[in-house]
């Protein structure tokens, strides 16, 4: 079997397997820096990672106020990246996850540049300023994207301040967990996100704009479950895969173990796709919290779907948040709260988020290393666990 060519972003040379970023707290040092330390590229998410410092949240719930929680998640992701680059031990990649459509961006991009995370990823927006944002920072910028229009308007807007994305993910909305980069729940299933597509439509881009096919790699993620799958994707161009879910519950993923049964245990029909309170779609696991929820929502948005709302956890997180500003069409209930208590396992009243397709384990929490053999070169743990 000949082996999978290796990635390279900014200089390194990686596996060709990156773990993407999953809030809230999903990702952070440990998940990462193992990941890092098998020599692939690790993703911190930046979103609220105070719940992983009982002394931060201890800080907040002395003093509750808007500056405190924000400071107390600056703090908490410093601590996230510089552990993970020690877990590391100074192999792969170290990269922060970051949502343009949350409030805080900007900090959590200054947070990683200044505690020497080896690269930004960022999605969930368009990341037109991020060049402006890490002028004279040494260190790798990856937008996260669906199609080839966006990435084309991405790569035009960055030429001008003469930047050069290092990667870029390419997500597919019909199979990624969490929010997923479209308009709306009808959009999904558009052919437009088609991975070979996309990769062919991004070459004939990189043709028009006289860059060579090779210079960016493309990264695809959604639904990438096999050995088998990672070659076909690099053999039809692609420089490597993303996955999330399959990372979130090997043993190292930073979640609770009920977080990770949860996830794991999901079959097809026990998956669904709504409208988020960012507005766009996300794709999570029917725990009792969303059955009722998806139930109840048209009742919720003729109710309360225009009316603005205190911010339940203080946090003000999002830019544009559907429960707080009242903006009908988005979702109505407060995701840091939704998705905190997923982290704790709390099958009741998390939002559990999980990608749509079945895991290169089945239902089993294996390693990180394990999941890398697997899907690197194809090599099965020898006892089933
Ligand atoms: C629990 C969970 C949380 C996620 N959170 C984020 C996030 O905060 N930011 C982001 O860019 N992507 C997020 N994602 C998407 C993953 O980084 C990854 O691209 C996607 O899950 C790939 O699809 P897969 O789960 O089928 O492998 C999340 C996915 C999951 C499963």
């Amino acid at each position: 079997m000949t082996p999978l060519s290796p990635l390279t972003i900014r200089g390194r040379t990686l596996l060709p397997v990156v773990q993407g970023g999953m809030g809230v707290g999903v990702s952070a040092h440990r998940l990462a820096g193992t990941v890092a330390r098998e020599g692939a590229m690790g993703t911190i998410s930046s979103i609220d990672l105070r719940h992983h410092h009982p002394d931060l949240m201890e800080l907040c719930r002395q003093n509750p106020v808007q500056a405190t929680l924000e400071a107390a998640n600056q703090t908490a992701l410093a601590r996230e990246i510089i552990a993970a680059k020690a877990l590391s031990e100074g192999r792969g990649m170290v990269a922060v996850n970051v949502m343009r459509a949350v409030a805080s961006y900007a900090e959590a991009v200054r947070t990683a540049c200044e505690s020497g995370a080896d690269a930004i990823v960022m999605g969930a927006g368009l990341p037109l300023d991020l060049p402006d944002m890490t002028e004279g920072v040494d260190i790798a910028l990856i937008p996260i994207l669906s199609d080839s229009r966006g990435i084309a308007l991405v790569l035009k807007k960055w030429m001008k301040k003469k930047r050069l994305p290092d990667a870029i993910v390419i997500e597919h909305p019909a199979h990624a967990g969490g929010h997923l980069g479209v308009a709306s729940v009808a959009d999904i299933p558009s052919e437009r996100f088609e991975f070979a597509r996309v990769i062919e439509e991004t070459m004939q881009t990189f043709d028009s704009l006289g860059l060579s096919r090779t210079q960016i790699p493309l990264i695809v993620a959604g639904g990438i479950n096999s050995h088998a799958a990672v070659r076909h994707w690099l053999t039809l161009g692609a420089s490597g895969v993303q996955l999330g879910t399959a990372f979130a519950v090997t043993e190292e993923g930073d979640a609770h173990l009920e977080f990770k049964r949860i996830l794991a245990d999901a079959k097809p029909d026990d998956i669904a796709e709504f409208v988020s309170v960012t507005g766009l779609p996300a794709r999570a696991v029917k725990t009792p919290w969303l059955v009722r929820y998806m139930r109840q929502e048209t009742k919720i948005r003729e109710k309360i779907g225009t009316k603005q709302q205190l911010c339940e956890t203080g946090l003000n997180c999002l830019t544009a948040c559907g429960w707080r500003d009242g903006i009908e069409k988005f979702g109505h209930f407060c995701i840091d709260a939704r998705l905190s208590a997923a982290l704790r396992g709390d099958r009741e009243t998390g939002l559990f988020f999980r990608g749509r397709e079945i895991l290169p384990f089945g239902s089993a929490i294996r390693s990180v290393r394990e999941l890398l053999d697997l899907l690197v070169a194809d090599i099965r743990p020898a006892v089933s666990a």
